[in-house]
């Protein structure tokens, strides 16, 4: 209870169903803020349900989905008024295969979660948002964002459209508000594992990693508009 913080927080938070995303939830909830989770997979949606009832609110959602998203985020603003906090951290990542590999369907599949479901998300709650003049977007990068390597050319090419993305969104925000791509640093999930293979296990769980990074998220405000961030 001594870790709880006064100021109680709406957070909207997609891909809340694994990796860094689920262990974010147990941490805001812990510091005794509201989490607003989306996610496909329903039977992990079910389970957040018992465990956070009401006043956390956990749907299954694809945000790919614009009309679904949009009928998620207007519920949700009915219901909360504008996040306070929005963080875009559901994603994908490709096989790893040199590009002249990737079909067309899987290329599409990862541009159309990585960069057009954060479109989606950000269509639907920031306009609330900026009514307000209030609240932070935090669009999950990587160092993959900022950096290259073999293999994973269209999750690169993802995060690096979601560094520019970001940064023009932080351009046309009004004072008070904030939009930041972040790069959380290297954590093993299944998305690292799909990735590293067994080196992922040298790396922090997110369990650890959620530790510092639910603060730091929580430190964020409208000094950071524009900034590509990691976390520290
Ligand atoms: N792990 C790392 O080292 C690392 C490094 C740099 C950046 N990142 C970034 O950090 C974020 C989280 O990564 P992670 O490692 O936690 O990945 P992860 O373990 O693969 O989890 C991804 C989450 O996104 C959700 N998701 C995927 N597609 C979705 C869709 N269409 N609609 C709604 N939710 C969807 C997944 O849930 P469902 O399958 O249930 O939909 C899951 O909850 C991503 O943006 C990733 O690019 C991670």
């Amino acid at each position: 209870m001594s870790q709880r913080v006064a100021e109680k927080r709406v957070i909207v938070l997609t891909g809340v169903t694994r990796g860094l995303g689920r262990a974010l939830c147990d941490r805001f909830h812990e510091l005794g803020h509201v989490v607003l989770g989306c996610g496909r997979s329903a039977d992990q949606i079910e389970t957040l349900r018992s465990r956070y009832p009401d006043p956390h609110d956990f749907s299954p959602l694809d945000v790919t989905d614009d009309r679904a998203v949009a009928a998620w985020a207007g519920n949700l603003i009915r219901k909360w008024g504008p996040p306070d906090l929005l963080i875009n951290n559901a994603a994908l990542i490709n096989r790893n295969a040199p590009l002249w590999e990737v079909t067309a369907d899987d290329f599409q599949r990862v541009i159309d979660v990585n960069i057009l479901g954060v479109a989606n998300c950000l269509r639907h709650f920031v306009p609330a948002m900026v009514a307000r003049q209030s609240g932070v977007i935090v669009n999950l990068s990587s160092g993959w964002g900022r950096s290259t390597s073999a293999g994973v050319a269209p999750y690169c090419a993802t995060k690096w459209a979601i560094e520019g993305l970001t940064q023009a969104l932080a351009q046309e925000l009004p004072r008070g508000m904030a939009a930041i791509p972040l790069n959380p640093g290297v954590i093993n999930t299944e998305m690292l594992q799909s990735c590293f293979g067994q080196a992922a296990q040298h790396y922090p769980t997110a369990e650890e990693w959620s530790q510092q990074a639910a603060k730091y998220l929580l430190g964020l405000g409208p000094r950071h508009n524009g900034q590509s961030l990691s976390v520290s």
